[in-house]
C-alpha cells in the first residue's frame, strides 16, 4: 500500500518517473512502505538522498514567543448552553476552547496537552500556512499526542484575518465534539486602531445541536448604537451554511483570511459559507434596536442590552464571490504555471482499507489509488477541481491559499478571490490557481470530516520532503 501515484502535473520530475516508479529521486518524496506489514502506510522513504524532513520545516527555536497559550484536552461530558449533555471533548475545560489572538508578525506558541484523550490529539491551524512540521496532521506532520503528553506548536503570524483551528487526529469524532477554537490574527501594531469584532463560530454538536459560539439558538453581545463591527463567521461543520444579516445592509469584508476588494454593501442576500470556511462581514448597530447576525438555526444579535432585534427567514439571494468586489493584482501569473493538475472527484463501489463500499474516489481511484500532486517550490500551479460524486464538497488545502480562476469555465471577475476552503458542488467545475510557497507534505482533503475518512483525502508534496510519521492502523495515527 502506498500513499498515491506520484502526478508531476507536466513539470519537471514526471519524465524521470512515469510509470509511477519508487526509485528515483522525486518520487523518494512520496515513496511509501509498509511498516511492519501491519497496514501501517507512510509518504516518506528514509532512502532519500538530499531528503528535507516536515520536521525541520519549522520556526527558529530560539525565537522567544510573544503570545503564550496552553491547551489542555480532555475527554469531557458537556453540555452546550441552553443544550443536552453528550459525550464530548474540552480544550481547558470548555468547547469551543478558548479563542486566541494574536498580531501579524508575532510568535504564537500553544502548548497542547492531553489529559485524557484515549484516540490522542493533535491541533491543526486551519486556513493558516504554518510552516510544515506545525500543521498538526496526525502521521503525516507529527504523531498523535497521546493521553499525559505535550506538543509544542510555533509559528509566526503572517497573516491577518479570521481562521480556526482543530484537532486533525481522528478529526470526525473529535472535532464534532468539541476540540475547535476561533483563531484572530489582527494588524500589526501601529497598523491603525483595531476594529470591534464579534466571532460567529457555527458548531453542531452530537445530537443535532446546532450553536454559535457554543450556545444552542441565539446568543447576543453588547454594542452601542452607530458602532461598526466586523463579525467573523466560521462554519466549523461538514456541510456548508449560509449567513444573513436582519436590520442593517451590510459588506463581506474577507473570505478565508483574504480581504476582498471594493467590497459594495448589499442588503437581504445571504452569504454562504463552505464547511471549514470563514467571512468576515462588516456589521453597522442601527440608531434603535438592535442587529440579528443569522444562520440557519442560531444567531447573534449585536446592539444595546435588551434591545430587540427582529428575524428574517434566509433571503433567496445569494452573494456570488466570483463576482463580488473588483479585480486587483495578485502577484503572480496562472496563465504561466509550471504544473496542471485534475482533482476530478467521484464516487465508486469497491475496498478501502480492506472494506467494501461505495467509496468516493479522485481521478477515478479509491484511496492509495489516488494521485499525489507533487511540485517543487515556487512553481505555479493550477489545478482543475470537478466533481461528478453526486454531492457537494468543501475542498481544503493546507499550508496554501488558492485563487479561483473560473467557475464552470466563466473566469471570476470580481475581486481576487482567494479561498482555503471552497465549496465544490456536484457537478461544477472550478478552476484555482497558487504559488507553491511553502515546502511540505500537506493534506488536500475534503472538509465533510466523515468522507475524508471515507477516502476523500490525498496530499500535496514538495519534491525532496519526507516525513517519519506513519498513518494507518497499527501507527496510532488516523487523522481523519
Ligand atoms: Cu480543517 Cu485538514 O483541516
Ligand atoms: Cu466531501
Amino acid at each position: 500500500m502506498d500513499m498515491g501515484t506520484p502526478d508531476f502535473g507536466g513539470g519537471p520530475g514526471a519524465d524521470d518517473h512515469a510509470a509511477g516508479g519508487h526509485g528515483g529521486h522525486g518520487a523518494q518524496a512520496m515513496a511509501a512502505g509498509t511498516a511492519g506489514g501491519a497496514g501501517a502506510v507512510g509518504i516518506g522513504s528514509a532512502a532519500a538522498g538530499a531528503a528535507t524532513s516536515v520536521t525541520a520545516l519549522a520556526v527558529d527555536p530560539d525565537r522567544p514567543a510573544d503570545v503564550h497559550v496552553e491547551l489542555v484536552a480532555r475527554a469531557d461530558r458537556v453540555t452546550p448552553e441552553g443544550g443536552e449533555a453528550f459525550d464530548g471533548f474540552t480544550l481547558n475545560g470548555q468547547t469551543p476552547g478558548p479563542t486566541i489572538r494574536a498580531r501579524q508578525g508575532q510568535l504564537v506558541e500553544v502548548v497542547l496537552r492531553n489529559e485524557d484523550v484515549p484516540a490522542g490529539v493533535t491541533v491543526h491551524w486551519h486556513g493558516v500556512d504554518v510552516p510544515n512540521a506545525m500543521d498538526g496532521v496526525a502521521g503525516v506532520t507529527q504523531d498523535a499526542v497521546p493521553p499525559g503528553e505535550s506538543f509544542i506548536y510555533r509559528f509566526v503570524a503572517e497573516q491577518v484575518g479570521t481562521f480556526w483551528y482543530h484537532s486533525h487526529q481522528a478529526s470526525h469524532p473529535q472535532v464534532v465534539g468539541g476540540l475547535y477554537g476561533a483563531l484572530i490574527l489582527e494588524p500589526a501594531e501601529g497598523d491603525g486602531a483595531l476594529t470591534a469584532d464579534a466571532i460567529v463560530a457555527v458548531h453542531t454538536y452530537p445530537g443535532g445541536q446546532r450553536t454559535v459560539n457554543g450556545v444552542v439558538g441565539d446568543t447576543r453581545q453588547t454594542a452601542a448604537p452607530g458602532d461598526v463591527v466586523r463579525v467573523r463567521l466560521v462554519n466549523t461543520d461538514s456541510t456548508p451554511t449560509s449567513v444573513w444579516v436582519t436590520g442593517s445592509s451590510f459588506r463581506v469584508l474577507a473570505v478565508d483570511g483574504a480581504e476582498l476588494n471594493a467590497p459594495t454593501p448589499v442588503d437581504r442576500t445571504a452569504v454562504p459559507l463552505t464547511a471549514g470556511g470563514r467571512a468576515d462581514l462588516e456589521v453597522t448597530v442601527p440608531g434603535s434596536g438592535a442587529v440579528r447576525v443569522q444562520v440557519p438555526g442560531g444567531s447573534l444579535v449585536l446592539g444595546p442590552e435588551r434591545a430587540e432585534a427582529s428575524t428574517s427567514p434566509a433571503p433567496r439571494e445569494e452573494v456570488d464571490l466570483l463576482t463580488y468586489g473588483e479585480p486587483a493584482d495578485v502577484g503572480f501569473d496562472p496563465a504561466a504555471a509550471d504544473r496542471r493538475f485534475r482533482y476530478d472527484i467521484g464516487r465508486l463501489p469497491g475496498f478501502l482499507d480492506g472494506a467494501p463500499g461505495y467509496w468516493w474516489t479522485i481521478n477515478g481511484g479509491i484511496l492509495p489509488a489516488v494521485p499525489m500532486y507533487m511540485v517543487q517550490e515556487g512553481d505555479v500551479v493550477v489545478m482543475t477541481i470537478t466533481n461528478n460524486s453526486g454531492e457537494v464538497h468543501p475542498m481544503h488545502l493546507h499550508g496554501h491559499h488558492l485563487l479561483v480562476l473560473s467557475r464552470d469555465g466563466v473566469p471570476s471577475s470580481g475581486s481576487p478571490w482567494w479561498v482555503d476552503s471552497l465549496n465544490v458542488e456536484h457537478g461544477e467545475t472550478y478552476e484555482v490557481a497558487f504559488v507553491a510557497d511553502n515546502p511540505g507534505i500537506w493534506m488536500d482533503h475534503c472538509h465533510n470530516l466523515p468522507h475524508a475518512a471515507e477516502g476523500l483525502m490525498t496530499h500535496l508534496a514538495y519534491v525532496g520532503v519526507t516525513t517519519p510519521f506513519r498513518l494507518g492502523r497499527d501507527s496510532g495515527n488516523d487523522p481523519e
